[in-house]
């Protein structure tokens, strides 16, 4: 464990540049190990996650490097041409390297074991291998669908048009990454949109790909298997959900003014910026442009009083990963924010509904925890209390609940103990170095 009290350090001012997006990371790997030829990759995120996914892709045969630059080349094994692992793949603490590498195994004729830490050892895994099995891999996973599980996947595979039972990108992904070795077109029916990396890039790839909107609103996403991918060059744009720690404590520390440059906007991720706006955050948009296909934008955030709000259930698959932030800026708004429709929450590197309100509890936040979301009552601007002397909140080897408290910790009076930094490493290595540098 690593322990670190985060103490109020003065207002966040000057200009910060966010690492690469996570999802589009994985996603560069693990296409670009199913091109034949180069794909290059820069402003990659080099977090343990985006690690363990090169480290088995490179376990089924692709070649993976940096160069001096901090360039990534990727040499695949083209479609339908990965190689039998010869040993577990070790997920670490990332359920979108496991699921939708379960996809790319499923179709090809390998065996797999996947294993993973205790956190991603109690996530479900039933959710990909419903559809994975329809598509005919066999699994042995342990009790209740869980790591860890042997895959044993079959080529060819049968195509299946599958309609989501949850809103998950990772399950959308795996499915279509499957598809992408089976013959024929599988089909994903995806009732409420989620992120939509994976379509951008399969179509990047040159991957034969549709999506229609059905009457109910529903997307339709079809994907021909049996595709050829050309490697691609691929400039990864920063990652909103790593931003998202930078606006909200500029927000929430009186006289910061702080710039976060390159920070993806991809509409399918970006909810959490609108929602702060509603609640009264000055966050201006600056110098809007294309990075690889991708919006982005630097964004320019002023401290702002708050004011709590009814966060919409339709926004939380755009901001799945941002309610941890959300609720510490919850915390110091005027007035009462109550979020619901967070179910998957629950499920996520920790039950982030229960972790956050015990942790804001302890950091002296006035919060109820319901089914499917919390309410908070806010301090109206002041600096919450911070967690007493020997006392620090549980992060459960969640990144995003280690680094929501720090956040919350610079906006306290005391401080805020967080009993262990490690996770931080997963999504954003360089976060706490950010934070001494914006603060500098
Ligand atoms: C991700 C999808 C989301 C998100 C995760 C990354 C992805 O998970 O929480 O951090 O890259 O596809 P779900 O698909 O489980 O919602």
């Amino acid at each position: 464990m690593r322990p670190r009290r985060f103490t109020a350090n003065g207002p966040l001012k000057g200009r910060i540049r966010v690492p690469g997006d996570k999802s589009i990371s994985h996603r560069s790997i693990m296409l670009g190990a199913l091109a034949v030829g180069e794909t290059r990759v820069t402003g990659l995120l080099e977090g343990e996650d985006v690690l363990s996914t090169a480290a088995a892709m490179r376990a089924m045969g692709a070649t993976i490097t940096r160069d001096d630059s901090g360039m990534w080349h990727v040499h695949g094994v083209g479609v339908g041409g990965l190689l039998q692992p010869q040993q577990a793949l070790d997920m670490g603490n990332s359920g979108t390297s496991t699921r939708l590498l379960m996809g790319l195994v499923a179709s090809h004729p390998i065996t797999a074991t996947f294993v993973g830490d205790a956190s991603l050892s109690k996530r479900p895994m039933g959710r990909v291998i419903d559809p994975l099995s329809t598509m005919g891999a066999e699994f042995t996973a342990s009790p209740g669908g869980r790591l860890p599980l042997t895959l044993r996947g079959l080529s060819p595979a049968v195509p299946i048009e599958y309609r989501l039972p949850v809103a998950s990108a990772q399950v959308k992904s795996a499915v279509l990454l499957a598809g992408l070795n089976t013959p024929g077109v599988t089909t994903v029916i995806e009732p409420i949109p989620t992120r939509d990396h994976s379509e951008r890039m399969l179509r990047g790839f040159g991957a034969e790909l549709t999506v229609d909107v059905a009457a109910d609103g529903a997307r339709i996403i079809k994907v021909r298997g049996e595709a050829e991918l050309k490697p691609q060059d691929i400039v990864v744009p920063g990652d909103p959900s790593s931003a998202a720690f930078f606006v909200v404590a500029a927000l929430l520390v009186e006289g910061s003014d702080l710039v976060v440059e390159n920070v993806g906007l991809n509409p399918t991720r970006a909810a959490l910026f609108d929602v702060l706006r509603l609640m009264g955050g000055s966050i201006e948009e600056l110098d809007r442009r294309d990075v690889g296909g991708e919006p982005v934008a630097d964004l320019r955030v002023r401290h702002s009083l708050l004011t709590g709000i009814d966060v919409d259930p339709a926004v939380v698959p755009s901001m799945v990963d941002e309610f941890p932030i959300l609720f510490v800026a919850a915390a110091l708004a005027k007035g009462r924010t109550v979020t619901t429709g967070l179910e998957e929450l629950r499920v996520k590197e920790s039950d982030r509904i229960s972790a956050m309100r015990a942790a804001l509890e302890l950091a002296g936040a006035t919060v109820t925890e319901t089914e499917d979301g919390l309410i908070i009552d806010g301090t109206g601007g002041d600096p919450l209390p911070g967690t007493a002397e020997g006392t620090s909140v549980v992060t459960h080897l969640d990144h995003r609940i280690a680094m929501s408290l720090a956040i919350a910790g610079i906006a306290s009076k005391r401080g805020v103990e967080v009993d262990d930094t490690r996770p931080i490493a997963t999504s954003f290595p360089v976060f706490e170095s950010l934070l001494e540098s914006a603060r500098a």
